[in-house]
């Protein structure tokens, strides 16, 4: 018999977990079974009840559903906590376990995967939504020397830094305008806003840029302006595909305690371009 798992949003039609932990549990001699779950609005909690009646074991959650997992969850992980928001949920008796495993997705697929570590370097990260609250406080465990984080809207921008204060530790930890950051020069630029969705981005500095610096986009399937940006300003530029398996592949473990090789996976994956975010 094989265990029932799904990835519940809306829409949910092009998510491409089924596919990776179809892939993930074929190499690991897993037995589950995992679906697409699509779950009308305001519906959330009578989905994931039925879905539980039926002997579903966890559920991976995406837009616009974190935030009620968050509030759905019984237990919650340090860091579903820190990001307010989830993204796995696991079912065992009547505890719903909530955790998030966005940026523990992205810190892997830069270190592990693009090889750049992140302890002492400085950080850009563009963006203050959902998709940066899952990142901060990995980023932050990291050990950057700082991490500066730039929103269209300030306030918000300043909401997050204040948030995550108590666990910035000896990183430098600020907020600004893009307007503001005037000549920092940074090692990884991270865009988590939506603007390459839309094909837009948020209006950077020339020099940006420190030699040898990462440019990483949270959209994959495309390429979008700050990619294009970021390499003709001679930057190295990941999309956010390898996020997208590294976060699957974080959920996996936490559901089966496993951890699948994330190579191939992300390279079949490369094949079959989609657009959307990492963190969707
Ligand atoms: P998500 O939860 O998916 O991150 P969100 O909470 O709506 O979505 O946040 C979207 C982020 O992208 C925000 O930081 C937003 O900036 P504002 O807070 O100023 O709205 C940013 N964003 C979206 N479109 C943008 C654009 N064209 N230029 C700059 N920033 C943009």
């Amino acid at each position: 018999m094989s265990d029932l798992y799904a990835v519940i949003g809306n829409p949910v039609a092009h998510s491409k977990s089924p596919a990776i932990h179809a892939a993930f549990a074929r190499q690991t001699f897993q037995l589950i079974d995992y679906k697409q779950l699509f779950c009308e609005f305001g519906a959330f909690n009578a989905t994931v009840q039925a879905f539980r009646a039926a002997g579903g074991k966890g559920l991976n959650v995406t837009v616009p559903f974190k935030h009620e997992a968050f509030d759905l969850a019984t237990r919650r992980s340090a860091r579903a906590e820190q990001a307010g928001a989830v993204n796995t949920l696991s079912f065992d008796g009547d505890v719903v376990a909530g955790d998030n495993t966005d940026g523990a997705g992205l810190t892997r697929d830069i270190t592990a995967n693009l090889g750049c570590a992140l302890r002492g370097k400085s950080i850009l990260l563009l963006g203050a939504g959902g998709a940066s609250y899952g990142v901060v406080g990995p980023l932050l465990a990291a050990a950057p020397a700082a991490l500066v984080i730039a929103n269209r809207t300030v306030g918000k921008a300043e909401a997050l830094v204040q948030r995550f204060a108590a666990l910035a530790a000896s990183s430098r930890l600020a907020a600004c305008g893009y307007d503001a950051l005037g000549e920092q020069r940074f090692d990884v630029v991270i865009n988590a806003t939506s603007a390459g969705l839309a094909g837009d981005m948020p209006q950077l500095p020339e020099q940006l840029f420190a030699p040898h610096a990462l440019a990483y986009e949270m959209v994959y399937g495309k390429t979008t302006p700050f990619m294009q940006f970021a390499r003709a300003r001679g930057a190295t530029v990941a999309d956010g595909l390898g996020m997208l398996v590294e976060q699957a592949a974080e959920s996996f473990f936490v559901w089966r305690g496993v951890r699948p090789h994330t190579a191939p996976v992300l390279a079949a994956l490369r094949d079959e371009p989609a657009a959307t975010r990492a963190a969707n």
